[in-house]
């Protein structure tokens, strides 16, 4: 398939862009590179022996979206569909900067939305959250789960994207609709070229933890002990990003069959905590992670895990990788590019 790319130069994007290409397909990929440093590209290259197309072209930006769309056509045809991951991500950031956060990801999806259909693509995969059930009302978390109330403006553009999408498709059947709700996106390429870059202290959970094993930090604060989870800590469903890519390519395979409306969990269906995170990284690595105590970080839950089932029977999709495969990853690819992608 002949496949558009937003945001593929990001975190989870650049690894489903490997995985597209080993599959197969011809990608293309569209990124302002607002989140994402263009070496990405050179890796991703050397991964698989194909530079794939490039245009630094904001999703905003109509007439750039235009180009790609005219250009591509002219040279094979429109594409087959777009795996839209372009959007700001920064959940503390988005409630500092709520119209940043509206402007760039629903304006640009309502633009990318329009330039695609009018460019004869009507085929959508689409980066959702586990956010959008809020704090859960059924764990493990079915897509059937009731959608919940999100405590920050992130979680309200995915949300709104997502009923955006499905009127949407319910008004012109020809679309196909994928949203797929990521857990929690961690690890690495096994190679160490390609991995997860954050800008400044990261928010996130193993970011923070490999960036004190490799020593620019000092210690993780650990959010709260006193949630009622085995241990106190929070729980989430760690995935690694190497099985949420193997996601999108089955997500393609379900376009191709003419799937309509479909949504899909992607996580591994086990919680782990805080602290059981840090042991697996110690197990992993051998090297010790130092942690204190801190209140709680406004907005957070207890639990949050998936019911991976449906996306099990119907795309024929599970994680392969443990907790374990997912903290030796990230930490070799920490520890081989201790500054990221910078110098
Ligand atoms: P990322 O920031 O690494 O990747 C997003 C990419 O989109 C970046 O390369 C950035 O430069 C680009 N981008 C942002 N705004 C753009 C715009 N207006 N025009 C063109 N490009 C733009 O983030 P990621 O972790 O790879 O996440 C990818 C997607 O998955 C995002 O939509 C994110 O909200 C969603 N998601 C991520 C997580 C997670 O924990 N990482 C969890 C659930 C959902
Ligand atoms: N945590 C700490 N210390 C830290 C960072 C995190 O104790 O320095 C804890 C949090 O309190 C939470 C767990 O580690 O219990 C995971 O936190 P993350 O920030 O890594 O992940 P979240 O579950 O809060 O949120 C992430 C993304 C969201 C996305 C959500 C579901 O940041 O964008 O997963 O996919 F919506």
């Amino acid at each position: 398939m002949k496949i558009l790319v937003t945001g593929g130069a990001g975190f989870i994007g650049s690894h489903t862009v490997i995985k597209l290409i080993e599959s197969g397909h011809d990608v293309t990929i569209v990124d302002n590179l607002c989140n994402a440093n263009p070496k990405v590209l050179d890796r991703i290259q050397q991964l698989t022996g194909v530079a794939p197309d490039f245009a630094r072209v904001d999703i905003r930006d109509r007439e750039g979206l235009t180009a790609v769309c005219e250009q591509a056509a002219a040279e094979s045809g429109p594409f087959d569909a777009c795996i839209h991951f372009a959007g700001l991500k920064a959940v503390g950031e988005s409630v500092a900067k709520p119209w940043e956060y509206y402007d760039n990801n629903i304006a640009g999806t309502l633009t990318l939305l329009d330039v695609l259909r009018t460019h004869g693509c009507k085929s959508i995969i689409f980066s959702s959250s586990a956010t959008v059930y809020g704090d859960p009302e059924i764990i493990p978390i079915t897509e059937e789960c009731p959608k919940g109330h999100c405590t920050n403006p992130y979680g309200q553009t995915k949300s709104m994207l997502e009923e955006i999408m499905m009127d949407m498709q319910k008004a012109d059947p020809e679309w196909n609709v994928v949203l797929l709700r990521y857990f929690n996106p961690i690890g690495a390429h096994p190679s160490g070229l390609i991995g997860e870059d954050p800008n400044g202290i990261p928010n996130n959970l193993m970011p923070y933890i490999t960036q004190v094993a490799v020593g620019k930090l000092k210690e993780l604060g650990v959010f709260g002990d006193d949630y009622n989870t085995p241990d106190g800590t929070g729980v989430r469903d760690y995935i690694h990003v190497e099985d949420l890519a193997e996601g999108h390519v089955k997500a393609i395979q379900a376009i191709e069959a003419g799937c309509g409306l479909a949504i899909y969990n992607l996580g591994t269906g086990t919680g782990y905590s805080v602290l059981d995170v840090v042991k697996a990284f110690e197990k992993a690595t051998g090297v010790k992670i130092p942690y204190s105590i801190k209140p709680r970080r406004a907005g957070d839950i207890a639990a949050c895990y998936s019911d991976p089932a449906k996306a099990k029977r119907e795309l024929g999709w599970k994680a392969r990788f443990g907790i374990e495969d997912m903290c030796r990853d990230a930490w070799n690819w920490q520890s081989k590019n201790p500054n990221g992608y910078g110098e």
